[in-house]
């Protein structure tokens, strides 16, 4: 019999704990980082300021911006034992998966893995954002039987990436676009993904177990896993005169369309009319607006029809394709700046800590007698 209980099915609408990191404000569907609007981190920081700011929770002056790059830039090299395993890794397997293998074996080769006091997290956070970009991008290399292309110090934090991918950095339209996707991509709040985070931390256990759960969660397809999802939905439909069919059509099978809804924001998120606006810019230089011109199709009979607005999902998916990345990168491009916001929330859990152990309402079978094999065989 189940126990008389109101279950909030997902935790929706329940407030677990404080933060001081991120507010998302859905009556005004806008969203602030330590009390500054995204999209004027956007318009005015690079990401490494970004990255700075939600986890030490101010804007960086320009000493300790150039400390805070010189770090990352200092760590972004990956050992010869890891990429050895990487080499190692299946060709087929999923890069999310590669990257939690990558994050663990970076966690193993810290001496440090008990220490959590603060600064020593900090380092292992910029330890950590200087590798994953290394990682995702030697590991790509490796799919395609490439050469590992090493960092190059000289470059910033997004345009390293594409050099590491590619052997070449794009116009900065291109690099300004990446760059801008990973501000938003920042920082969420208690999103399943940080929600996961912190309640690995609450066990004591160290960041890099940590990260590598927050990976896990990321992974699915009902969280970060969409953005993978909206391109292999776009690829599907093709062109621009099947949209309308395939998403009525979509919507009549009850099918979830992804890179659309959030638990939080119920009238538009926050975040997409910035991403939007770069995914265009980037689609009319290159000449591939006809996912631009799908995705229009699509925002509009989502919302006619189920009154459902898209995620940032929704823009960012073609926004990487149009960049040239393969399509079950986006995901991992995803952690390469989430590690931001989980690490803020890891360092934040363990400074004011206590075990995360919800309750649940018991529907199973009432308590009954224990019968031996014998017994159980004769009844
Ligand atoms: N396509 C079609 N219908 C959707 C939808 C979508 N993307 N998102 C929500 N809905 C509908 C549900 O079917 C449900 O309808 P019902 O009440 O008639 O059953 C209603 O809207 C509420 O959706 P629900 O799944 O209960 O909301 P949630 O808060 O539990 O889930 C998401 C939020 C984000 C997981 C959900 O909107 C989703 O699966 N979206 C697609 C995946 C995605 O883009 N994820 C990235 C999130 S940032």
């Amino acid at each position: 019999m189940a126990e008389n209980i109101k279950v909030p099915k997902g935790l929706a609408g329940v407030i677990t704990d404080d933060t001081s990191i991120s507010k998302v404000m859905p009556e005004s569907n806008s969203l602030t980082y330590r009390g500054y609007a995204v999209q004027d981190l956007c318009e005015k920081c690079t990401f490494e300021e970004v990255a700075y700011l939600i986890v030490y929770g101010e804007l960086p002056l320009l000493t300790e911006l150039n400390d805070f790059v010189i770090k990352e830039r200092k760590y972004r090299n990956i050992s010869d034992d890891l990429l050895d395993v990487i080499k190692k890794f299946p060709k087929n397997a999923h890069p999310m998966d590669s990257l939690r293998t990558g994050v663990s074996f970076i966690g193993m080769e810290d001496q440090r893995i008990w220490d959590d006091s603060f600064d020593t997290n900090i380092n292992k956070y910029i330890n950590m954002l200087a590798k994953i970009p290394t990682i995702i991008a030697a590991n790509f290399r490796h799919k395609k039987g490439k050469d590992f292309v090493s960092p190059n110090n000289n470059l910033t934090f997004s345009e390293n990436f594409f050099h590491m991918c590619f052997d070449k950095v794009p116009s900065k339209e291109v690099v300004k676009a990446f760059d801008v996707s990973l501000i938003l991509y920042a920082e969420h709040s208690f999103n399943a993904s940080t929600f996961t985070s912190r309640v690995i931390t609450s066990t004591n256990s160290d960041i890099y177990s940590a990260i590598c759960g927050g990976i896990g969660a990321l992974k699915g397809p009902l969280h970060g896993g969409a953005n993978e999802q909206v391109m292999y939905m776009l690829k599907e439909i093709g062109e621009v005169n099947n949209a309308k069919h395939w998403i009525l059509d979509a919507l009549s099978n009850k099918k979830k369309i992804m890179g659309f809804g959030h638990r939080v924001y119920k009238f538009g998120d926050s975040r997409v009319p910035t991403m939007t606006k770069y995914a265009k810019k980037m689609a009319s230089s290159t000449g591939k607006e006809k996912w631009i011109q799908i995705s229009n199709i699509l925002n509009d009979t989502m919302i006619e029809e189920k009154n459902i607005y898209p995620n940032l999902d929704f823009p960012a998916g073609p926004a990487y394709y149009m960049m040239g990345f393969d399509i079950e990168m986006f995901t991992p491009i995803f952690v390469m700046s989430r590690i931001s916001g989980w690490s803020a929330h890891i360092i934040e859990q363990a400074a004011n800590n206590r075990i995360i152990r919800p309750l649940s309402s018991y529907v199973g079978p009432a308590q009954r007698k224990v019968l031996s094999i014998k017994d159980r065989n004769t009844t």
